[in-house]
């Protein structure tokens, strides 16, 4: 009879039988969910032998990698090492605009980060790194054998892969035999906060594919505080929780407001919310005008460089849950 705990307790007897008494594993954190019980797995089965790295790519959300710190770090005792490499990703960036080239870009500086970084790591240790973490699940194990589904062919993913073989490193996947919300279970039960388990998803190349045109500190800037209102405003009015996957996109057409009795001319922030099971369709999100009316407003009068907010209420199919 199968419970979580013996699911527990197997895996992680599995791992250490695989790692061994010295080996050391590398993994890449995010903030999300199936990384993060990913970690906490590892750091139950090998300890500190288990380094995470979080590669900020200056596209996060707002405050985020000092909120993955404190919890990764400080609460679950993880052993992270966090690398700011937002100005390579910035620097590489400008003056691009078309999605796919911002995800590769960020796919490929990604690869580069995290292999310097784990150089580093391996320098100081006597052990060699031998092992990748990685949180992939059941769902993405059985796409990649029998089909690609239609994200996967539409838009290039981000996935560290590359690295199994530049660095000769050996896959451990804990997490290939779950569901999602099975991993969501096995993370409430390694003690992960409530609120992280719960968290909509969020993509590899980050804010970058929300701001449509050209990534600039300035415009990272203005989303990430749209979409620090949104989230506050979602979670105020209960409506988080009911949501599979909200976000603010900046649209970089500028149009024509008033704000007191001067004439404006700012940029657009779009509001998505979808309800969705595997995310592969998705419906969008019946919002309650009430909320859309405070959204609304407090994004225009505290988000410099706004002065409209527009609600989406477009389906997948034909539309796409991010906008690039
Ligand atoms: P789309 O836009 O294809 O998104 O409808 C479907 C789901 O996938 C997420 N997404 C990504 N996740 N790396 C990820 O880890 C990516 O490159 C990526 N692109 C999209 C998206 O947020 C949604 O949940």
């Amino acid at each position: 009879n199968w419970s979580m705990e013996t699911f527990v307790d197997k895996e992680i007897q599995r791992i250490r039988g695989v790692v061994g008494e010295t080996g050391r594993v590398i993994g890449a954190v995010s903030g999300g969910v199936d990384s993060t019980v990913a970690a906490v797995l590892m750091k139950r089965a090998i300890g500190d032998r288990f380094h995470a790295v979080l590669v900020d790519h200056g596209l996060m959300r707002l405050n985020e990698s000092k909120n993955v710190k404190k919890v990764l770090d400080e609460q679950l005792g993880i052993n992270l090492t966090i690398v700011d490499a937002s100005e390579s990703f910035l620097g590489k960036l400008k003056g691009v605009t078309d999605p796919e080239r911002k995800r590769k870009i960020i796919g490929n500086t990604f690869i580069e980060v995290f292999e310097e970084q784990a150089k580093l790591i391996d320098a100081e240790q006597s052990e060699k790194i031998e092992y990748l973490v990685q949180g992939t699940l059941y769902p993405d194990v059985i796409e990649s054998i029998s089909f690609k589904g239609p994200s996967a062919t539409i838009k290039s993913h981000h996935n560290v892969g590359g690295l199994l073989d530049t660095m000769k490193l050996k896959l451990i996947e804990p997490l290939r035999e779950l569901f999602k919300d099975e991993v969501r279970k096995m993370g409430l039960l390694l003690g992960i906060p409530a609120d992280l388990i719960w968290r909509h998803p969020f993509p590899g190349p980050g804010l970058a594919i929300r701001i449509l045109g050209e990534v600039t500190p300035a415009q990272i800037s203005i989303v990430q505080q749209a979409d620090h209102i949104y989230m506050s405003e979602l979670k105020a009015n209960n409506l988080y929780n009911q949501i599979s996957q909200a976000y603010a996109a900046l649209l970089p057409i500028r149009s024509v407001g008033v704000m007191g009795d001067k004439r404006t001319y700012e940029q657009v922030i779009a509001l998505r919310a979808v309800e969705s099971t595997d995310f592969m369709t998705a419906d969008w999100f019946d919002m309650p005008v009430k909320v859309m009316k405070r959204i609304s407003s407090r994004i225009i009068n505290e988000v410099h460089g706004v002065n409209r907010v527009v609600y989406d209420v477009s389906s997948k199919p034909p539309a796409t849950i991010e906008w690039e």
